[in-house]
């Protein structure tokens, strides 16, 4: 039996498509019980439609407090197995990552510990990096802080800009995400203190 998922989005949804192909195309074990976007009218719900998964706004704009908007999210996502946030811009609490813990995945476009938090890619870009990369990590109640599942990584030239970086640790982030998805779904992901070590 696959493992069930929610998936948390707040934008274009590239991400979400990459691991839908990767499902339709029979390489990745998992099952898609609903996308749940922070923001309405987004593309990623778009992508989830047309794939024929359930889809809900939780906006984030509707709530008076983060606990209101959290308990929304947690009745939205039901009995999954576990929590993808592909895109999802928003710092969750500690009770919403206890409640989840350890069963929350997050991609972030960064070789972390580098760069945390929002424009990743621009930070990275400003610094004059030589490379830079992708993240996917467990998440724990600091941002962008938990245990990494694994990095891609790619050269960053002088001539690049914010946007082309961005492209760039794209391509590399379409690949990532779905192989630390696989290896969770098989149950290959073992979490030891900060590292994860990945049996064979
Ligand atoms: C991706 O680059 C993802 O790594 C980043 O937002 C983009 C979403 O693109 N996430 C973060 O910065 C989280 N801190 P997508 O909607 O096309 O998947």
């Amino acid at each position: 039996m696959s493992k069930k998922v929610g998936i948390l989005v707040s934008g274009r949804g590239s991400n979400l498509q990459a691991i839908i192909d990767k499902i339709d195309d029979g390489t990745l074990p998992l099952q898609i019980e609903v996308v749940i976007s922070d923001i309405p009218d987004v593309y990623a719900l778009e992508r989830a439609r047309q794939a024929g998964i359930k889809t809900v706004v939780v906006n984030r704009k509707e709530f008076a407090d983060r606990e209101s908007f959290e308990d929304k999210l947690n009745e939205a996502l039901g009995q999954v197995d576990g929590v993808v946030l592909a895109g999802f811009m928003r710092i969750l609490s500690e009770k919403f990552i206890n409640k989840w813990y350890h069963k929350i995945i997050n991609i972030h476009p960064a070789l972390l510990p580098s760069f945390v938090g929002l424009h990743a890619q621009r930070q990275a870009n400003d610094y004059g990096v030589k490379v830079a990369g992708c993240t996917v990590h467990f998440v724990d109640a600091g941002t962008d802080t938990g245990p990494i599942i694994l990095q891609k990584v790619v050269p960053a030239y002088f001539e690049d800009d914010e946007d082309i970086l961005a492209a760039r640790i794209l391509e590399q982030e379409h690949l990532a995400l779905p192989e630390a998805l696989k290896l969770w779904a098989e149950d290959r992901l073992e979490i030891v203190g900060r590292k994860v070590k990945i049996k064979l």
